[in-house]
């Protein structure tokens, strides 16, 4: 008998449709503790797959990255063969800290102290006077390598080894099933950052997906925004766990940018209706993924203590968009570095009301469903 395939349509659901009755801001531990924050770091940075950044940032062999997670450095780098390589940036030697530059380019690692040099591959190459040291074999020392892979061109690390006690870790496919060609149209893995932006933000990394995840706060902390995407009109079809979010609609302007004008040709092939739409997605536990029709923007969080973030923002573009006369990415750059501020201000803000002994948790809105739960899987962590 023949089977009719019916074609999966996305259920969006308004915000206020999925709010649990009775949910509440989390408790003040959990954005003042050092401890927690420590718990944090083995729980989920050590864990989970963690964003370090965009393919296209290493687009030639040899070029390099230090990223940090869970206060590890490592290096992340194209290989000869064009494949990207993750390793910790320590030297099999005696420990030392092999490259200091945040990025670069080389044709092999070689550490600052006695010279040990080791392939884009990991593999010890050089070291001077070892032959000297009986049943001493190069092979031995490679260095150590990060699980790494790619995701609609952005790449992850996972610092857990697949036999932890917890019983290892899903590969990334595996984890990235529910997103699994949600994102096709906007060409993710050929996009360019035109800009990066480094913020650092004295409050905790959980108020920034809090503050992401909700638009109850545009009409009072953005003007501007609120006049370009109406702050009521946000439909979520990822509700619950890892993935949140969904789209809010753009006015009458084009996109979201300080003209309202689209400031670059199309990212992808989308549908007619995706022109009117920005699509906001948080991705556990530190990317924001803010699809526009005309760019793409990133957020990556690097919690570094307790109440303080840093936050790198990436606006990407179609390669093909750098060289059109109509390419004004800062139009994009102006506009969101200005509500990254209004809402990283207001971060801050909570972060010192959240600090002071008066702080009880408070009673989240039902336009607040999305906050509430990440808050509920960032909990499944902690208990
Ligand atoms: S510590 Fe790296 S070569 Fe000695
Ligand atoms: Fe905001």
């Amino acid at each position: 008998m023949a089977v009719t395939q019916i074609k999966a349509v996305p259920a969006f659901r308004k915000t206020a449709e999925t709010f649990t009755s009775g949910a509440k801001t989390l408790e003040q531990k959990y954005f003042v503790s050092q401890e927690i924050f420590g718990e944090e770091q083995e729980k989920i940075f050590s864990t989970q797959w963690i964003l370090v950044g965009h393919q296209s940032a290493i687009a030639q062999a040899g070029e390099y990255f230090i990223s940090e997670v869970a206060g590890e450095s490592l290096i992340v780098v194209r290989d000869k063969r064009g494949e990207i390589q993750g390793f910790y940036n320590v030297c099999r030697h005696r420990g030392t800290r092999l490259l200091e530059n945040r990025n670069g380019q080389l044709s092999a690692i070689q550490c600052p102290y006695h010279a040990w040099t080791y392939d884009l591959n990991g593999r010890l190459i050089g070291a001077p006077h070892m032959d000297e040291v009986p049943g001493f074999d190069k092979a031995d020392y490679s260095l150590h390598a990060v699980n790494l892979a790619l995701w609609e061109g952005f790449i992850f690390m996972n610092l857990a080894s697949a036999s932890t006690e917890r019983g290892g870790y899903k590969s990334l496919e595996e984890w990235f099933t529910p997103l699994a060609g949600k994102f096709s149209h906007w060409n993710l893995p050929q996009l360019r950052s035109a800009k990066r932006i480094e913020y650092d933000v004295h409050a905790n990394w959980k108020l920034i997906f809090e503050n992401y995840s909700e638009c109850y706060h545009c009409p009072g902390v953005h003007p501007a925004l609120s006049k370009l995407t109406p702050y009521d009109s946000a439909e979520n079809d990822l509700c619950e766990g890892p993935f949140l979010g969904g789209f809010m609609k753009i006015n009458k302007s084009k996109s979201l940018t300080m003209s309202g004008n689209a400031c670059a040709s199309p990212v992808g092939d989308m549908d007619a209706e995706d022109f009117h739409r920005v699509f906001y997605y948080s991705i556990f536990p530190n990317m924001l993924l803010s699809l526009h029709p005309d760019y793409v923007m990133v957020h990556l969080l690097r919690p570094q203590s307790p109440d303080r973030t840093l936050i790198f923002c990436d606006w990407f573009f179609h390669p093909n968009a750098f060289d059109h006369g109509d390419f004004r990415p800062n139009d994009a750059v102006e506009f969101w570095d200005m509500v990254n501020k209004q809402d990283w201000h207001v971060c801050e803000l909570s972060q010192q009301g959240i600090s002071s002994r008066a702080y009880e948790p408070g009673p989240y809105s039902a336009r607040e469903s999305i906050p509430a739960a990440w808050d509920r899987y960032y909990l499944r962590f902690m208990n």
